[in-house]
């Protein structure tokens, strides 16, 4: 193969531990440090005058759309639809002037990603395309395009190319909340210099590889797994689900913490461990407060938090992974390194082929 493991057991592992340097990359092409300012490829049509955001991708790709939508609602004020790309193209989808389309792919062809951005072009929307790979069919059809500099992604679980989508959707939230008269100087000055912490705490992050490493049995064993996250989080649940079924093939669910409550606290025994994405900040009381409720029916919670979150809420539970303190502007980037790599320690533990996971493909060409 000509690309190499380096040192690692796998190509997983080594695309998780790239991500400091690939996110940092990535960030050196869209800010301008000296400044304090975001810097994006200006479009052949005006970024003020859109008045609608439609994003469409699939798999990790689709979550790392999902946390931007976060964004450019908090940001830039305008509003966003969000679908995976295989519903979108049959819903009959409402398009009007004014409105730009957002692909969101690694490989820049998975084809339902493809038809979609070719349908809404149909429809006379503008298309902006974040993909890994720069000389894509995506890439080339965009009329705005926005490369991750991730480098070659083999590992069929996406893992480094969605860090590096966060943040290139960031800073492009942040790019048209300016352009919309929505972002002032200070602000922007603020979100870029937060954004541009990412690599440190990512790099923080991957330092308790070791202890996520030593508590992955008490995952390898279960038959179901649940994740809970709120807010930019939530979607950070759905990853961390989608990373343990893909490559240790454990049934795991994502949820919204707040909506365990209309369902699948009906499954919480003491045989579904329970992950918890409760960094501190706004959402943490609340999550919390869902995070009890498993407790008091006799779940098994796993708390990833910061330190302080971990001191204030870690009593009771079966295991704690503690993260770096970060802003919740990048607390997806971060948190998404402990959900990586328990997914992998657990598939390790199991003996699946973590690189090529059954009945998977890299990059999904049939729609
Ligand atoms: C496949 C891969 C996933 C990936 C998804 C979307 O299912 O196994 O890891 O997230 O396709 O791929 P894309 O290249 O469009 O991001």
């Amino acid at each position: 193969e000509l690309i190499s493991k380096g040192n690692h057991r796998h190509y997983m592992l080594k695309e998780i531990y790239e991500q400091p340097v690939v996110v940092a990359q990535t960030l050196r092409s869209y800010l301008r440090r000296m400044e304090d300012q975001v810097s994006l490829p200006v479009p052949d049509f005006d970024l003020g005058a859109i008045r609608r955001v439609t994003i469409v991708a699939c798999g990790t790709s689709y979550y790392a759309g999902m946390v931007a939508k976060y964004w450019f609602e908090q940001f830039a004020r305008v509003p966003v639809d969000i679908d995976v790309a295989s519903e979108f193209r049959y819903r009959a989808p409402v398009m009007e002037d004014g409105g730009l389309m957002i692909v969101i792919s690694q490989s820049g062809e998975t084809a339902d990603t493809l038809a979609a951005l070719r349908h809404a072009r149909s429809e006379g929307q503008k298309i902006a395309a974040v993909v890994n790979v720069p000389t894509s069919t995506m890439a080339r059809e965009a009329d705005l395009l926005l490369p991750t500099h991730a480098g070659p992604e083999i590992g069929v679980a996406s893992t480094k190319a969605f860090t590096c989508q966060l943040a290139v959707l960031a800073a492009f939230a942040a790019n048209l909340a300016r352009a919309k008269g929505r972002l002032d100087g200070k602000a922007e000055k603020e979100l870029v210099r937060h954004l541009a912490e990412a690599p440190a705490a990512l790099n923080a992050a991957l330092a308790y590889d070791e202890s996520i490493e030593a508590m992955a049995h008490l995952v390898a064993g279960a038959r179901d797994v649940l994740y809970l996250g709120r807010g930019p989080d939530y979607p950070l649940a759905l990853e961390g689900a989608l990373k343990l079924k893909e490559i240790s093939y454990i049934h795991a669910e994502g949820y919204a913490a707040g909506e365990m409550k209309h369902g699948p606290i009906a499954l919480i025994d003491d045989k579904v461990p329970v992950i918890v994405l409760a960094p501190s900040g706004p959402l943490f009381e609340k999550t919390v407060s869902n995070m009890q409720e498993v407790q008091a029916r006799g779940g098994k919670v796993v708390l990833i938090s910061d330190y302080d979150g971990v001191q204030a809420a870690g009593e009771g539970c079966i295991a704690t992974i503690t993260m770096p303190k970060v802003h919740p502007l990048i607390a997806p980037m971060v948190y998404a390194v402990p959900v990586q790599l328990l997914a992998y320690h657990v598939a390790v533990a199991k003996g699946t082929d973590v690189d090529q996971p059954r009945n998977l493909a890299k990059s999904v060409t049939v729609e």
